[in-house]
Protein backbone atom coordinates (compact mmCIF):
# COMPACT_ATOMS: atom_id res chain seq x y z
CA UNK A 1 0.00 0.00 0.00
CA UNK A 2 2.60 2.73 0.85
CA UNK A 3 4.71 1.58 -2.43
CA UNK A 4 1.91 2.11 -4.34
CA UNK A 5 1.16 5.68 -2.67
CA UNK A 6 4.53 7.10 -2.73
CA UNK A 7 4.52 5.92 -6.64
CA UNK A 8 1.36 8.01 -7.31
CA UNK A 9 2.84 10.79 -4.88
CA UNK A 10 6.09 10.93 -7.63
CA UNK A 11 4.07 11.71 -10.22
CA UNK A 12 2.78 15.00 -8.65
CA UNK A 13 4.60 18.14 -8.07
CA UNK A 14 4.28 19.55 -4.58
CA UNK A 15 2.48 22.69 -4.08
CA UNK A 16 0.71 22.41 -6.98
CA UNK A 17 -2.81 23.06 -5.91
CA UNK A 18 -4.92 21.93 -8.90
CA UNK A 19 -3.41 18.80 -8.61
CA UNK A 20 -5.33 17.97 -5.64
CA UNK A 21 -8.64 16.44 -6.39
CA UNK A 22 -6.89 13.91 -9.60
CA UNK A 23 -4.09 12.63 -7.22
CA UNK A 24 -7.38 12.05 -4.65
CA UNK A 25 -9.23 10.60 -6.83
CA UNK A 26 -5.62 8.21 -8.62
CA UNK A 27 -5.38 7.09 -4.57
CA UNK A 28 -8.87 5.88 -4.48
CA UNK A 29 -8.57 3.86 -7.96
CA UNK A 30 -5.92 1.94 -6.79
CA UNK A 31 -6.49 1.45 -3.01
CA UNK A 32 -10.05 1.93 -2.86
CA UNK A 33 -10.40 4.64 -0.58
CA UNK A 34 -8.65 7.84 1.07
CA UNK A 35 -7.40 6.57 4.67
CA UNK A 36 -6.50 9.20 7.16
CA UNK A 37 -3.02 7.79 6.25
CA UNK A 38 -3.02 8.85 2.48
CA UNK A 39 -4.26 12.12 3.06
CA UNK A 40 -1.57 12.87 5.67
CA UNK A 41 1.06 11.76 3.49
CA UNK A 42 -0.20 14.08 0.37
CA UNK A 43 -0.82 16.66 3.02
CA UNK A 44 3.04 16.43 3.39
CA UNK A 45 3.85 15.54 -0.42
CA UNK A 46 1.81 18.84 -1.65
CA UNK A 47 2.12 20.86 1.08
CA UNK A 48 -1.37 21.64 1.37
CA UNK A 49 -2.44 21.73 5.15
CA UNK A 50 -4.57 18.83 6.23
CA UNK A 51 -7.87 20.61 7.30
CA UNK A 52 -7.83 21.78 2.86
CA UNK A 53 -8.01 18.84 1.55
CA UNK A 54 -10.67 16.85 3.89
CA UNK A 55 -12.65 19.84 2.95
CA UNK A 56 -11.92 19.30 -0.52
CA UNK A 57 -12.45 15.70 -0.38
CA UNK A 58 -15.78 16.00 1.70
CA UNK A 59 -17.25 18.55 -0.55
CA UNK A 60 -17.03 16.06 -3.52
CA UNK A 61 -19.24 13.22 -2.95
CA UNK A 62 -17.55 10.82 -5.23
CA UNK A 63 -14.49 9.78 -2.16
CA UNK A 64 -14.94 7.49 -0.26
CA UNK A 65 -13.38 7.66 3.26
CA UNK A 66 -13.52 3.71 4.32
CA UNK A 67 -12.83 0.30 3.30
CA UNK A 68 -15.72 -1.42 1.34
CA UNK A 69 -18.40 -2.71 2.54
CA UNK A 70 -19.49 -6.70 1.96
CA UNK A 71 -22.48 -5.13 -0.33
CA UNK A 72 -20.95 -2.39 -2.04
CA UNK A 73 -23.49 -0.36 -4.17
CA UNK A 74 -21.88 1.85 -6.88
CA UNK A 75 -24.62 5.07 -7.73
CA UNK A 76 -23.69 6.90 -11.03
CA UNK A 77 -24.24 10.39 -11.08
CA UNK A 78 -22.29 10.81 -14.67
CA UNK A 79 -24.26 13.26 -17.28
CA UNK A 80 -26.97 10.96 -18.87
CA UNK A 81 -27.58 9.42 -15.23
CA UNK A 82 -27.75 12.71 -13.95
CA UNK A 83 -30.40 13.63 -16.35
CA UNK A 84 -32.13 11.00 -15.54
CA UNK A 85 -32.64 12.14 -12.09
CA UNK A 86 -29.81 10.05 -10.36
CA UNK A 87 -29.59 12.18 -7.37
CA UNK A 88 -33.03 11.60 -6.34
CA UNK A 89 -32.19 7.40 -6.40
CA UNK A 90 -29.03 8.74 -4.33
CA UNK A 91 -31.36 10.42 -1.66
CA UNK A 92 -33.59 6.89 -1.57
CA UNK A 93 -30.41 4.93 -1.30
CA UNK A 94 -28.89 6.82 1.41
CA UNK A 95 -31.99 6.58 3.05
CA UNK A 96 -32.77 3.01 2.78
CA UNK A 97 -29.14 1.57 3.54
CA UNK A 98 -28.94 4.00 6.58
CA UNK A 99 -25.96 5.39 5.36
CA UNK A 100 -24.13 8.59 3.36
CA UNK A 101 -22.34 8.55 -0.04
CA UNK A 102 -18.47 7.81 0.18
CA UNK A 103 -18.94 5.94 3.75
CA UNK A 104 -19.23 2.29 5.05
CA UNK A 105 -22.42 1.10 7.79
CA UNK A 106 -19.91 0.40 10.90
CA UNK A 107 -21.18 -3.52 10.27
CA UNK A 108 -19.38 -3.26 7.23
CA UNK A 109 -22.39 -4.71 5.47
CA UNK A 110 -22.74 -1.89 3.15
CA UNK A 111 -20.85 0.87 1.11
CA UNK A 112 -22.39 3.73 -1.06
CA UNK A 113 -20.04 5.18 -3.42
CA UNK A 114 -20.70 7.80 -6.14
CA UNK A 115 -19.01 7.38 -10.00
CA UNK A 116 -19.45 9.15 -12.52
CA UNK A 117 -20.06 6.52 -15.36
CA UNK A 118 -20.64 3.21 -15.35
CA UNK A 119 -20.35 2.24 -19.34
CA UNK A 120 -23.83 1.77 -19.51
CA UNK A 121 -25.27 5.14 -20.40
CA UNK A 122 -28.06 3.53 -22.90
CA UNK A 123 -29.33 1.95 -19.55
CA UNK A 124 -29.36 5.19 -17.65
CA UNK A 125 -30.31 5.41 -14.55
CA UNK A 126 -27.60 2.85 -13.56
CA UNK A 127 -26.53 1.68 -10.36
CA UNK A 128 -24.45 -1.62 -9.70
CA UNK A 129 -23.75 -3.67 -6.19
CA UNK A 130 -20.81 -5.83 -5.74
CA UNK A 131 -20.09 -5.66 -9.97
CA UNK A 132 -23.58 -6.30 -10.96
CA UNK A 133 -25.15 -3.72 -13.19
CA UNK A 134 -28.96 -2.60 -12.64
CA UNK A 135 -30.15 -0.14 -15.43
CA UNK A 136 -33.10 1.82 -16.20
CA UNK A 137 -33.45 2.16 -12.64
CA UNK A 138 -36.94 4.22 -10.55
CA UNK A 139 -37.29 4.51 -7.23
CA UNK A 140 -39.21 1.96 -7.13
CA UNK A 141 -36.80 -0.81 -8.80
CA UNK A 142 -33.22 0.59 -6.70
CA UNK A 143 -35.77 0.16 -3.58
CA UNK A 144 -36.27 -3.48 -5.01
CA UNK A 145 -32.94 -4.50 -5.15
CA UNK A 146 -31.62 -2.66 -2.35
CA UNK A 147 -34.16 -4.34 0.21
CA UNK A 148 -33.27 -7.74 -1.48
CA UNK A 149 -29.68 -6.91 -0.83
CA UNK A 150 -30.13 -6.09 3.16
CA UNK A 151 -32.74 -9.23 3.06
CA UNK A 152 -29.69 -11.54 1.49
CA UNK A 153 -27.20 -9.63 4.15
CA UNK A 154 -29.21 -10.63 7.18
S1 LIG B 1 -23.51 8.33 -17.16
FE1 LIG B 1 -24.27 6.74 -15.93
S2 LIG B 1 -23.68 4.95 -16.97
FE2 LIG B 1 -22.82 6.54 -18.12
Amino acid sequence: MEETLDKILRKYSPGKKDALIPLLQEIQRETGHLSDGSIAEVSRHMNIPLNKIYGVATFYDQFRFGTKGRYHIQLCRGTTCHVYRSSVLLKDAERILQVKAGQTTRDGKFSLEIVNCLGACANAPVMMVNGKAYGDMTREKMGKVLMKVIEIAK
